[in-house]
């Protein structure tokens, strides 16, 4: 307690012309949390990133990394900042080797920094890229090398905005393994993804963000308790046919002697549902409860599919 704030944002207001783009998002990131970012397309993750990495300025509301404030001490907030940008902007002229360099070469650090810089080539697979030039890479690998460009000073607060977006299997498992050593290390660790699954195995914390504004804002196990709903599987000995009032508007689906239920967590008891279902006649030889995950508490809170994109 009493620590500083890894990241702190204060009523942050931007707008796009007439486009309100964040409105009035206020919480803090603690200093060793590892933290998720979610939202739909064009809930204002970006811009919210962007913000902090002083690539746009806010309109109204204020912003700071480790105590300094983004606009007024941008100096010392770049320095404490790792940020993996989801736009792959790049300089053609460089090789790989070379643009980490240059990164490094932006915070003051030579040759001393080579090491780290043969670690970051070696853990994002790029080791036998190091001399390819930029423009001559796939879209995963200039991805890796802007991971490697945001962590080449060792920042404290580390920002990914869809980091494993186009990114191979392979690599994204590998990239988390480091993301997580990181975070051991005590790194704090910023991170949007679309992939819901990505957010609920790493994130301690996560905000949902939705039109601008913040619609949820909790650790994640506060987050799935809140899935309202969870599903009761039944499979009857016999072909369901017809179902009471009270069972038919709770169904899903009913196929042949199965059928899948939804039920509200803070409504409807399993056991009572269970007693309607035999009292309907049907006999049931198997039942599974599936609890929602991470990704229907995201469709309930922001009615979208997560806006994943293929
Ligand atoms: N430079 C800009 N000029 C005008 N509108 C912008 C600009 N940048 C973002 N916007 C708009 O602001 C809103 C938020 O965009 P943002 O990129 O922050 O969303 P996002 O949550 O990152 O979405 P995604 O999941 O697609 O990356 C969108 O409606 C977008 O069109
Ligand atoms: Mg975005």
């Amino acid at each position: 307690m009493g620590q500083t704030a890894a990241v702190t944002i204060d009523k942050l207001h931007k707008r796009f012309g007439s486009l309100h783009a964040l409105k009035g998002v206020d919480f803090s990131i603690e200093q060793g949390e590892f933290f998720g970012l979610l939202g739909p397309n064009g809930a204002g993750k970006s811009t919210l990133i962007n913000c902090l990495a002083g690539l746009v300025r806010p309109d109204s509301g204020r912003l700071s990394v480790m105590g300094y404030d983004v606009v007024t001490e941008y100096r010392h907030t770049r320095r404490l900042l790792g940020v993996v940008p989801q736009e792959l902007v790049y300089d053609p002229f460089f090789e790989v080797r070379e643009a980490l360099q240059f990164q490094a070469g932006y915070f003051g650090l030579g040759k001393e920094n080579n090491d780290w810089i043969d670690e970051l080539l070696v853990t994002l697979n790029l080791a036998d890229r190091a001399t390819t030039n930029m423009r001559a890479l796939s879209g995963g690998m200039k991805r890796r090398v802007l991971i490697g460009q945001a962590l080449v000073h060792k920042p404290p607060v580390v920002v990914l905005d869809e980091p494993t977006a186009g990114v191979d299997v392979e690599l994204r498992q590998s990239l988390w393994r480091f993301i997580k050593r990181l975070h051991s290390e005590g790194h704090t660790i910023v991170l949007t993804t679309h992939y819901l699954e990505e957010a609920e195995n790493l994130c301690e914390r996560i905000a949902i963000l939705d039109h601008g504004a913040a619609v949820a804002l909790e650790t994640k196990s506060e987050l799935l308790a809140r899935g309202i709903c969870r599903s009761l599987h039944v499979v009857s000995s016999h072909k369901i046919e017809t179902l009471p009032d009270q069972l038919r508007e709770k169904a899903r689906h009913i196929n042949g002697n199965s059928m899948e239920l939804r039920l509200r967590k803070d409504k409807d008891s399993i056991v009572s549902v269970l007693d309607a279902i035999r009292d309907a006649g049907i006999d049931i030889v198997d039942i599974q409860v599936v609890e929602d995950r991470l990704e229907d508490v995201f469709v309930q809170l922001t009615g979208e599919g997560g806006g994943r994109e293929s």
